[in-house]
């Protein structure tokens, strides 16, 4: 602001200066505002992970076909990315290279809104995983916003959240199998391992279930009590399971038109209130019941908690393939607040946040 400062006040001019430095102002304070937002949300500076290298009995999966992006050698990855779970995706993405013995077959297809600058977010991953071979789709978030209902959850409105619905249009249609993964948790075993799940003659798709939670808590009395609506259950042993963790069978999704399915229940949501919970009701309507089981230690879901009221989760029994912190609590959240939950101490190893002590050594 040198300029300013040499502005006499004996300037003829002095008046139209006080307007230039009147805006001057206005636009510091803006991008002030700006610099601030950008902080706590996603222009965050991320470490270089570890290179991580294929063990000698991996599969070749350049040599499987034209596009690579296709292989079907390969383990497909796919996960949304936003500036607000930038620092979540990373740890999901460097715990599922670390524990991994093919690391350099796993392919990555980031689902990112249309409207943020994808180039930024392709250069942050790229600095981080300097030779992880992934690919950015945009998506058109605007077709969905209109579909989504208000729910007691405002996180969960977000339209991102819905991507995993429209995996089978956004993705290439050479993809046949995909695992899809939410963004705040991390692997602890190989996902090839999970990846090669059999959906069996006629699943879709593939995730653990959880028989002994409430079935009838996730849906409205207006549902249960309109026989058109509940008979859709009728026949089904519908279990409730968390869409966190999910393999899909793409192919039989496109074939299924499972996307209009699962839009056709969101349009009736918004007409008459059948369910609470944002983008996984519509699932359960459709899928439960006819999954693929996939074992419990895939989803060691829940470790959120709640964190307004301070209540930590701890694991269920059994053994633990991937951790993962559903519910309102974070640990990125906890641990830079200083109030960690005790299984937040798992996530930090994974944590690639750039921390300002380590920049200036
Ligand atoms: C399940 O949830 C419904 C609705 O929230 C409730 O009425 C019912 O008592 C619950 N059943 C059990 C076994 O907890």
């Amino acid at each position: 602001m040198p300029q300013l400062a040499l502005i006499s006040p004996q300037d003829h001019l002095h008046r139209h200066h006080h307007h230039l430095l009147f805006l001057f102002l206005l636009i510091s304070a803006t991008n002030a505002t700006r610099a601030a937002a950008i902080t706590s949300t996603g222009y965050q500076r991320f470490k270089e992970a570890p290179q991580f290298y294929n063990s000698p009995t991996c599969p070749s999966i350049e040599t499987s076909g034209i596009n690579e992006m296709c292989s079907d050698e390969a383990v497909h990855v796919a996960m949304t990315l936003d500036v607000a779970y930038l620092r979540g995706s990373m740890a999901a993405i460097l715990s599922a290279l670390q524990h991994s013995s093919c690391p350099q077959n796993i392919l990555f297809h980031f689902i990112a809104s249309a409207t943020t600058n994808n180039h930024h977010l392709r250069r942050i991953i790229s600095r981080s995983f300097p030779s992880l071979k992934f690919q950015i789709y945009p998506y058109d978030s605007s077709a969905v916003s209109g579909l989504i209902s208000t729910s007691i959850r405002s996180a969960l409105d977000c339209p991102l959240n819905y991507a995993r619905n429209y995996l089978a249009n956004v993705l290439p249609p050479c993809l046949h199998r995909v695992v899809y993964l939410d963004s705040d948790l991390v692997l602890v075993d190989d996902i090839a391992k999970l990846a090669a799940t059999p959906l069996g003659d006629h699943s879709v798709l593939a995730a653990p279930e959880y028989c002994n939670a409430n079935f009838t808590s996730y849906f409205t009395p207006t549902f249960w009590s309109n026989p058109t609506l509940s008979l859709t259950f009728a026949g089904r042993k519908a279990c409730y399971f968390n869409t966190g963790v999910m393999v899909i069978d793409l192919q039989r999704w496109r074939e299924g038109d499972y996307t209009t399915k699962i839009i056709e229940w969101m349009e009736l949501q918004k007409r008459m209130r059948i369910y609470e919970l944002g983008s996984l009701p519509p699932f359960l309507l459709v899928f439960a019941g006819n999954i693929a089981p996939v074992d419990h230690r895939w989803n060691q879901h829940g470790l959120g908690g709640d964190n307004y009221r301070g209540l930590c989760r701890d694991l269920h029994p059994g053994p633990v393939s991937l951790l993962h912190w559903s519910g309102k609590g974070k640990p990125w959240v906890r641990l830079d607040a200083n109030r960690p939950c005790p299984l937040d101490a798992l996530w930090a190893p994974y944590d690639l946040l750039q921390t300002p002590f380590a920049m200036e050594s």
